[in-house]
């Protein structure tokens, strides 16, 4: 039986001005039906179902994978496509260099061509989504009209979705950012469907004065699910602008200790650089009674109270993760978290109904289905480099299903935020840990911050770029004008957090990383709650204080102090380098560029 058939078409809203968008996108989109997305269970059954059905979904072995599904994406479809994603406002100047512009005008004249009938032979899903708890001060609300089922479930598990939205859109006090999404995939009366429909013309588009978003082609990840980078990051990006808070790629994590003291952190990382894995982590057994609770893995909201005090949201539900890598010794955390009601994309098949990718466990299976769904065997790997996941592969897990989730990761007025962590994925330059002298010292380093690219998007890998606070790809305006915005918010604080770098990737001549981290990082992590409470040394260098030796905890672990000097050093000659890098970016935002960032450059230059 269909789910609420006789409910398909009906609004599961009063309000007219949705009522009449949604009329008017289905005349402009033209889908064989209409589905107000509810948000239950039942409905969440059902369009599992369906897409089991229509052969998206693989049903895993219930017993070892209770309520799990197993996804293949077209393998033209398996990251965000930063080249196609589009910043468009009314002012090229205030996409900045760093996003790519059309003039909205045209845009909208191409979006329109694009969107005329490409919901023909498909459901258009109408699914409310609020950021944040629904309620909370804090929180936004998104629609997000979509031809994807699948969009839908994974939407159910990372944000708050159905009639307690819709219900609060029909309370009326909500400005709603309108998002409308296809796969770009009619179909002819009689067509057969595929798995995974999509197009090979990809539009990523972002109006940020409207707060409107259209996304089409592309039925993956950060592409299709809206509320996550889209509306999170490059619209909220925009709206905390405008009125004084932060929208962060940042993970957030609280820090128990044993006598009970709680300190909360944010972290930006890019993408693919072990937000989730830290936020996750479980501190090894020599930290005694201390506690890692997450709070978020991705994204932060982040707003002073009536105090000054920095408070930060997750507007997430769920954690939509790297499967690759992820394993019981290094994140056991996220291995229980995934262990049901999860989907799982482009990773492999084993052949009893279970899920695999690379890192996973130590023993291959002996033979699975890759993500391509072709066979795999550890042999045929060797021989041919084939990897059975895509090394982008994810899960998508309902983040209270995670052990150390925090007591507060709901609460409506976030959590205090002591430090902000930078890190990039570097082999080289940049040391384990250091903290920036002051605040516009440390925005300096999280504005020049470089990182080796990674499968998270499409293009090549490996390669240093500049990744400022970990927002290349999602900082929804003019990047020097983002620099500004996080001078500026000093001044609203009472107490600036601390800020601090990381790089857990540093390597040796050998090639192989110099700091053993997940578990390990714990280490680095109790020197910054130390600084942050003013209980720990640092030395004195030209980029920042760094630890001594001695200020790290280092029972069971087995690190001499030659290979700690190895990892922490600061080489005149890479730092000048470095600056130089440090100026290509800053050549191209120079007109909108903070005094601060300038004057932070010399006095960098002068220690060095
Ligand atoms: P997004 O979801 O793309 O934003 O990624 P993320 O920042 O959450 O990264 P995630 O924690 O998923 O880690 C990505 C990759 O980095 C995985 O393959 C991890 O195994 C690896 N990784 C994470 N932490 C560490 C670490 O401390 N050391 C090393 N060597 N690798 C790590
Ligand atoms: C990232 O790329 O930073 C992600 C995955 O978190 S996506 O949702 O695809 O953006
Ligand atoms: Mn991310």
């Amino acid at each position: 039986m269909k789910h609420g058939e006789s409910s398909l078409a009906k609004p599961l809203t009063t309000n007219e001005h949705l009522i009449r968008w949604v009329e008017k996108m289905a005349e402009l989109t033209q889908p064989a039906a209409i589905h107000w997305v509810d948000g239950s269970q039942q409905e969440y059954d059902w369009l599992c179902d369906e897409l089991v059905a229509s052969g998206t979904f693989i049903r895993l072995n219930q017993e070892q994978w209770p309520g799990c599904f197993y996804a293949r994406s077209d393998p033209r479809d398996v990251a965000r496509v930063e080249d196609r994603t589009f910043i468009c406002s009314l002012s090229k100047d205030n996409a900045g260099p760093t996003n790519n512009w059309i003039e909205p005008f045209e845009m909208r004249k191409k979006l329109k061509e694009l969107f005329a009938g490409c919901m023909r032979g498909r459901t258009m899903y109408v699914l409310a989504f609020s950021m944040g708890p629904v309620g909370s001060p804090m929180s936004r609300i998104g629609v997000q009209l979509t031809d994807s089922a699948y969009v839908v479930v994974n939407m159910r598990i990372m944000t708050r979705i159905g009639l307690p939205v819709l219900a609060e859109i029909d309370r009326g006090n909500a400005r709603v950012v309108p998002c409308v999404h296809s796969v770009g995939m009619p179909l002819a009366p009689g067509q057969k469907d595929v798995p995974w429909p999509c197009n090979n013309t990809k539009y990523i588009v972002h109006f940020p004065e409207t707060r409107e978003i259209w996304s089409y082609g592309s039925g993956y990840g950060g592409n299709a699910l809206l509320g996550k980078k889209c509306l999170a990051l490059r619209i909220a990006s925009n709206i905390a602008r405008d009125e004084g808070w932060m929208a962060e790629h940042m993970l957030i994590l609280g820090v128990e200790s044993p006598q009970g003291e709680k300190t909360y952190v944010a972290a930006a990382f890019p993408s693919a650089c072990g937000k989730t894995n830290l936020a996750m982590m479980v501190p090894p057994d020599a930290f005694k009674g201390w506690k890692i609770m997450a709070v978020g893995d991705d994204i932060a909201w982040i707003k002073p109270d009536a105090n000054g005090q920095l408070r930060a949201i997750n507007p997430e539900a769920g954690f939509f993760g790297v499967a690759p890598g992820t394993s019981a010794k290094t994140n056991p955390n996220a291995m229980a978290t995934l262990s049901r009601n999860s989907i799982f994309t482009n990773v492999a098949l084993t052949p009893d109904g279970g899920v695999w990718w690379e890192g996973m466990t130590d023993e291959p299976p002996a033979e699975c289905l890759d993500w391509r769904g072709q066979r795999w065997t550890p042999e045929i790997a060797k021989q041919t480099g084939a990897k059975a996941a895509h090394p982008n592969g994810r899960f998508t897990a309902p983040a209270a299903q995670c052990p150390s989730i925090d007591a507060k990761w709901e609460d409506s007025e976030g959590v205090p935020i002591s430090a902000f962590i930078f890190g990039g994925r570097r082999s080289t330059t940049i040391p384990l840990v250091f903290q920036a002298f002051n605040w516009s010292a440390g925005v300096y380093v999280g504005a020049t911050m470089g990182s080796e690219t990674t499968a998270a998007a499409t293009g090549a890998v490996g390669l240093v770029r500049r990744d400022p606070m970990a927002m290349l790809p999602f900082c929804g305006y003019h990047m020097g004008d983002y620099f500004r915005h996080w001078i500026k918010m000093q001044r609203s604080l009472s107490t600036t957090p601390r800020i601090f770098q990381v790089n857990w990737f540093r390597k040796g001549e050998d090639g192989k990383f110099l700091w053993p981290g997940f578990s390990e990082n714990m280490r680095v992590l109790k020197w910054i709650v130390d600084r942050v409470h003013g209980r720990a040394q640092g030395k004195e260098t030209p980029i920042g204080w760094t630890p001594y030796y001695e200020d790290l905890e280092w029972a069971g672990l087995d690190f001499s102090r030659e290979q700690f000097e190895q990892m922490q050093e600061v080489s005149g000659s890479a730092w000048r380098k470095e600056l130089i890098a440090h100026e290509e970016l800053f050549i191209d935002l120079h007109d909108h560029l903070p005094p601060e960032m300038i004057d932070q450059r010399e006095l960098l230059i002068c220690r060095l």
